[in-house]
């Protein structure tokens, strides 16, 4: 029978009655969600990734600033998971799939994430915005002028979801048909179930492989090549890693942002129902990183010594989630709090600490202009299903509607 009372002091493995983490990215609700898991819980609450798979979500604004921030104790590796060390991760399960150990910016700690961070920023140290407009534009216009032809379209498979990869793959130097491989590669890993999963993502992993070794004979002015050539000399793995790191991390939070907002265009009612209005394609995108961030949740961080977080016991070993959409909700729910200055909630949206987005003014280029271009060609756009039935999606880490089906009906030719 499930207790309703606990105390702070019961480890992670004795508690029961846990929420799976996918409630709070699946809910129409995530609010009440956060409230009710604070309300049993407090700002520290056990939750399930998977199964029997299990974690803490860190629901408090400053108990999430002391885990992204403070990577002695809480660390990025997953080697340092009591459920990794007892050999208990299953590689083949969802989770396994992502929380594996591997070498990569996004999964270690200390000095190696130093390195592998310093390729990114450096590469992006003086990163040309006006051209990547320009390609994400040319995506957008492309991709669109295949929907809007049938009169009708889902704008989060047939169009959120493919711009960012089409664009992040031609910022990193592929070709367009190799940038549409990657987007045919990242459909089938996202759907499939075993050997056709593992079948694409190696699939994925040669395009890039094939590219770097190229661009080490024949660098070129793309990202690949300027990650190359950084003067710490970076190995092809590393480089390998770099690329794509962010081409997986970097096109799921995309994905959530770019369909937050058409869903926003289309169903607030300040928008009236349709896709214009007064307000531009950067409000819409404050305003959804103001009410539903991208990263709801963050990859998990590994206790590294036994320790306290909000009053609850934490055991070296357990698993913690930062929630960036819990810890944003109880903070405006507060009000006390000196992180709460103006700006700081797109602050929150980045991360912090070590591990914050080191890509964020390129992330709002492609963001922007793909819903920017969307409101200008879809201008008299509808949905085709009421409000309420839009069928809702998650991951572990982000939140969106699955489908955004749409009638045109005066779409406007390219600008
Ligand atoms: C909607 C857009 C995006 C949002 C909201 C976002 C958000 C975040 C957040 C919250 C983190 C911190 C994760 C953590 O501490 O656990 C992060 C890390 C990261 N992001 Fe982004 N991101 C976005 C787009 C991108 C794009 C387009 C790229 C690549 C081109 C990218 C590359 C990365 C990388 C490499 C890291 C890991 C950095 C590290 O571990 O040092 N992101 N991002």
């Amino acid at each position: 029978m499930t207790r309703t009372t606990t105390t702070l002091s019961e480890r992670l493995t004795d508690l029961d009655g846990l929420t799976p983490l996918t409630e709070t990215t699946r809910s129409s609700d995530p609010a009440a969600v956060y409230e009710r898991l604070r309300a049993r819980w407090g700002n520290v609450a056990p939750v399930l990734l998977e199964d029997d798979v299990r974690a803490w979500l860190v629901l408090g604004h400053r108990e999430l600033a002391t885990v992204l921030r403070n990577e002695s104790l809480f660390s990025r590796d997953s080697r340092n998971w009591s459920l990794v060390a007892a050999g208990g991760l299953d590689p083949g399960s969802g989770v396994g799939a992502i929380l594996s150990p591997r070498d990569s910016v996004y999964y270690v700690d200390g000095t190696r994430h130093r390195h592998l961070r310093r390729l990114i920023d450096d590469a992006f140290d003086g990163f040309d915005e006006h051209r990547l407009a320009v390609t994400v534009r040319q995506w957008c216009e492309s991709t669109l002028d295949r929907v809007v032809g049938k009169g009708e379209a889902d704008l989060v498979s047939e169009y959120a979801w493919a711009i960012p990869l089409l664009a992040m793959s031609t910022m990193f130097g592929l070709g367009p048909e190799e940038a549409r491989a990657m987007l045919g590669h990242a459909r089938r890993i996202f759907r499939a179930r075993g050997a056709e999963g593992a079948e694409a993502l190696a699939a994925q992993k040669s395009l890039i492989v094939e590219l770097v070794a190229r661009r080490r004979v024949r660098p070129s002015d793309d990202m690949t090549s300027a990650i190359l050539r950084h003067p710490s000399l970076p190995t092809d793995e590393d480089v390998q890693s770099a690329v794509s790191t962010m081409l997986v991390l970097g096109s799921e939070f995309e994905v959530a942002w770019i369909t937050q907002s058409l869903r926003m265009r289309l169903t607030d009612p300040r928008f009236d129902g349709r896709s214009g209005g007064m307000l531009s394609a950067s409000d819409t995108l404050e305003a959804v990183l103001g009410s539903i961030p991208p990263a709801s949740n963050t990859g998990p961080r590994f206790a590294l010594a036994d320790t306290t977080l909000a009053g609850r016991r934490i055991e070296a070993g357990d698993a913690l989630v930062p929630g960036i959409l819990g810890a944003s909700a109880e903070s405006r729910a507060s009000g006390d709090d000196l992180w709460l200055e103006p700006g700081n909630l797109a602050y929150l949206t980045w991360g912090a600490g070590p591990h914050a987005c080191p890509v964020r003014r390129p992330a709002r280029v492609i963001a922007q202009v793909a819903v920017e271009v969307a409101l200008r060609r879809l201008g008299g756009v509808t949905l085709t299903v009421p409000v309420d039935s839009l069928p809702a999606t998650g991951s572990l880490w982000s939140s969106m509607p699955w489908q955004l089906p749409v009638r045109f009906e005066a779409p406007a030719g390219r600008a």
